[in-house]
């Protein structure tokens, strides 16, 4: 029997698994997130199933290790949740690189639409009977210029999406690819050029805070930025003054720095400590989603398909077609050897 203890569990994540569990798989769903003081109910489990918003540093892979747990199974694209030089050579870790990158794709253009036809104010306008168009005038996407900074499986079906709306579509990536309608250019042209930004890059201690004061600077005024990557991306006091400078027409953002406190549980009934989001809520301009863009059958049924067979793989064949490494074994076939990257 394999042995796994789950952690940030919520009832759709026992659905899904529950579905697909194989009779050799047992799981144990702890709702707590994994970190140092939750690190205990991992012992005697074999793996643990981590979600984006566990804490798995060195404190607590040297405590895993000491338990003799063999693998760390992300159950998510992102793994900056986890110290992967810690891990190498001690614990093995496994993610899903791709669960739906449409689904991602789509809630950044959701967030798009709602944002500039303003959809969210007509929404609650309407269910109070109040049928007025004034403040209610957006803008036309045909034709607008929008800017995708990292064009990997989310940024390409994102890419796609605004090429069927007619948009000119500037793009920015170490790694350009061949087979994308975008013009790929430097940041400081995306920057200064797009009326829409959408991040779809991972973050990595290079690219933090990737959208600050001075890069705000270089923005056109009135543009309007997508964040559904990770809220690291963003250095969210620079991106408050940007609003509230007006430089920054509106910003859509499914992902905060300091989501781990807020983001997956109700806080209604409580006061906000975080007095950033409490801002960024007060402002019309301004719409937060709490890490949703993944949230669809179709994701969560491959990430549970994905992670109990990287589970599978590893405990019986000893295969980690899914791993994520700090230092490839075969440097000629790693996609970004310099890097805290994994094997693709
Ligand atoms: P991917 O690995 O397929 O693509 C990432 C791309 O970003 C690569 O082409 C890479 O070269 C590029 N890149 C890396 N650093 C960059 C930089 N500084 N500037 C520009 N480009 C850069 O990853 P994928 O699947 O497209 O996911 C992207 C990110 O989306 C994930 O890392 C994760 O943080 C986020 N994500 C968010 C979800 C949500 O529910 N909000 C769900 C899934 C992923």
């Amino acid at each position: 029997m394999i042995k796994i203890a789950m952690f940030d569990t919520k009832p759709y994540d026992e659905t899904s698994f529950e579905k697909i569990r194989p009779e050799n798989v047992e799981i144990t769903y702890y709702p707590v997130k994994l970190n140092k003081d939750s690190v205990a109910l991992a012992a005697g489990k074999d793996a643990v199933c981590t979600f984006v918003n566990d804490t798995v540093d060195k404190y607590v892979i040297d405590k895993l290790c000491e338990f003799g747990v063999k693998l760390v199974a992300l159950r998510c694209a992102g793994f900056d949740s986890v110290d992967v030089e810690a891990c190498y050579n001690r614990i093995k870790v496994v993610r899903v690189p791709a669960y739906s990158p449409e689904a991602v794709a789509e809630h950044a253009m959701a967030l798009i639409m709602t944002s500039v036809r303003r959809i969210h104010k007509a929404y609650n306008r309407t269910r109070d009977f109040n049928f007025s168009l004034n403040d209610l005038v957006g803008f036309n996407l045909h034709g607008k210029t929008v800017g995708v900074i990292g064009t990997g499986k989310i940024g390409k079906a994102f890419v796609n999406i605004c090429n069927g709306f007619g948009m000119n579509v500037l793009a920015y990536d170490m790694y350009p690819a061949n087979d994308l309608n975008a013009k790929y250019v430097e940041m400081d042209e995306l920057l200064s050029k797009s009326d829409i930004i959408s991040l779809h890059c991972p973050l990595t201690d290079e690219n933090k805070h990737l959208i600050n004061a001075e890069t705000i600077e270089k923005m056109k005024k009135g543009v309007v930025i997508i964040n559904t990557s990770r809220g690291g991306l963003i250095n969210t006091k620079d991106l408050l003054d940007g609003l509230k400078s007006r430089k920054i027409g509106a910003a859509c953002i499914d992902v905060y720095e300091e989501e781990g406190s807020l983001f997956f549980n109700d806080k209604s009934g409580h006061i906000l400590d975080d007095d950033i989001m409490a801002r960024l809520l007060s402002m019309p301009n301004v719409i937060v989603t709490s890490h949703q863009a993944f949230l669809t059958d179709e994701a969560l049924g491959n990430i549970a398909d994905t992670t109990i067979n990287n589970i599978n793989l590893f405990f019986e064949k000893n295969e980690l077609p899914n791993e994520v490494c700090y230092r490839c074994e075969n440097f000629s076939q790693c996609s970004a050897t310099n890097s805290r990257k994994c094997k693709q």
